[in-house]
């Protein structure tokens, strides 16, 4: 059969999955359908943020522990959505609960610095190379922080971002997060003409209404793994660019991997150009090793942002860096918040860090990420399904593309039909994923072999019915 019309049959497939599997997912979960009629009254799409939407309605969760969910109908899963990327801890843990029950007892909040926040600044400068941090509230907070200091350190305006990247829902960075394959093609010169297929770099486009039209002029966009591209905007403008912000591992389109050789010459252009480079790492910090792509990789931003895992469940962010950079923050740049640093943030963090994720919780983790992929691969081939599964320690995902991606226009490749038709069919087979191919599983360090049996037994019965 010809590649064509195997896509074609596979898709028809997936299409033919997808119904069944999500009628049988609307039977199953009638009480998050009644919550649902109840939190659109109130809240838009019936959830506290766009990410948590979902057709015809989310499905609400009622409580987790350990590897486990419960949602409002009393259905269990095994957990892999992992809060987008926060539970490497799990649900529940018992040093985690008791961290926040002391904090509590001890008071939740002051808005003035406590030794559990010195003690969790000291430990994420040590496990992550920095000379000096910040704690804030989110990974959005982190990387507008991070920005800022960039522009006030460099006296510059001008910010470089990757295709394909998501950083939060600040004004600067909500440009070509999820570009539609018909304005791909669009090229602009480096001074922000729209130019033909040979112009410098990819059309910077809204991801949003409502940011301000002029802050386009702010934020210039190159592919991941191409230092080439990027030398070429830095040869032109490199003098008016603060930063280059990206994730040194994509994991907001599955996951993308930097090829060989490509951190090593942002890091070289970055420093050469007298750019800021700021490191992402919202969703690779201490989760794809215990110091992030920092640690895996080995080389240096000038500037690293963190969220998510390093809370242990607790809202948090950070960000932090060389010491001369984030001097300006005692200098003129603004850097603040009631909440940063509160005592309740402060000890889940800490706790979670020095108590819970430690090298053998690594292990554990890097053990089953192996065991989850490899069950997939397998899968994957014998029922020759065109996909790759992604393997990093805590994190990693199944992207319906025979190749690994090398950047966002392959994860535009990706078959979405098959994803679509997995995520209902993973749901009623008690896997708790997220809605979206852009996301990845998320490992704790409370999983066990036989909870990763279950996705993969799910998951290759899902392959062979594909495969009809
Ligand atoms: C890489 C990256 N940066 C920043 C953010 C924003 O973090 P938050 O949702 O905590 O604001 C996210 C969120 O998913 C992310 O994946």
């Amino acid at each position: 059969m010809s590649i064509d019309t195997d896509t074609e049959r596979l898709t028809a497939r997936a299409r033919e999955i997808s119904a069944r599997e999500h009628e049988r997912l609307l039977e199953r979960t009638r009480g998050s359908a009644r919550l649902y009629e109840r939190a659109a009254r109130v809240l838009p799409l019936g959830v506290a943020s766009n990410f948590q939407a979902n057709d015809p309605y989310p499905i609400y969760l009622d409580r987790g522990l350990g590897s486990h969910v419960w949602d409002v109908d009393g259905k269990e899963y095994v957990d892999y959505h992992g809060g987008f990327g926060v539970n490497v801890v799990g649900h529940a843990h018992p040093k985690i609960v008791s961290a926040i029950e002391q904090a509590a007892r001890r008071g939740i909040h002051f808005a003035v610095t406590t030794e559990p926040a010195v003690a969790l600044a000291e430990e994420l400068c040590r496990r992550f190379r920095l000379e000096r941090v910040r704690i804030v509230n989110s990974g959005t907070e982190a990387t507008m922080d991070a920005i800022r200091v960039a522009r006030a350190a460099t006296g510059r305006e001008i910010v470089l971002k990757i295709e394909g990247s998501y950083h939060g829902h600040h004004d600067t960075v909500l440009f070509s997060v999820v570009p539609e394959a018909d304005v791909l093609g669009l090229r602009q010169t480096t001074s922000g003409e729209a130019a033909d297929s040979a112009g410098d770099v990819y059309r910077t486009i809204p991801t949003s209404k409502g940011v301000p039209k002029v802050m386009a002029e702010y934020t210039l966009i190159v592919p991941f793994n191409d230092a080439a591209a990027l030398e070429h905007v830095l040869s032109e403008r490199g003098d008016e660019i603060a930063a280059l912000i990206m994730e040194p591992i994509m994991m907001n389109i599955g996951i993308v991997v930097p090829q060989p050789g490509y951190l090593e010459a942002v890091r070289d252009l970055c420093s050469k150009h007298g750019v800021v480079l700021i490191f992402d790492e919202v969703k690779s910090g201490a989760t794809v090793a215990p110091g992030g792509a920092i640690e895996l990789y080995g080389v240096q931003p000038d500037l690293a942002c963190f969220a998510k895992a390093i809370g242990g469940g607790a809202t948090i962010g950070a960000f932090g860096g060389r010491a001369d950079v984030m001097d300006v923050v005692t200098r003129g740049a603004a850097q603040q918040g009631t909440f940063n640093g509160n005592p309740l943030t402060a000890r889940a963090g800490l706790v979670a860090l020095t108590e819970v994720l430690t090298p053998d919780a690594y292990e554990h983790l890097a053990k089953l990420g192996a065991r989850l992929a490899g069950g997939c691969r397998t899968a994957i081939e014998e029922n020759r399904i065109p996909a790759h599964a992604v393997d990093l320690g805590a994190k990693g995902c199944v992207s319906y593309r025979p190749q690994p991606l090398q950047n966002y226009r392959d994860f535009l490749d990706c078959n979405a039909e098959l994803f679509t038709a997995s995520w209902p069919w993973l749901l009623n087979r008690s896997i708790f994923m997220t809605p979206g191919d852009e996301e990845q599983w998320t490992i704790g360090v409370q999983h066990t072999d036989e909870d990763v049996d279950r996705y993969v037994e799910a998951f290759a019965e899902f392959c062979s019915e594909l495969e009809g």
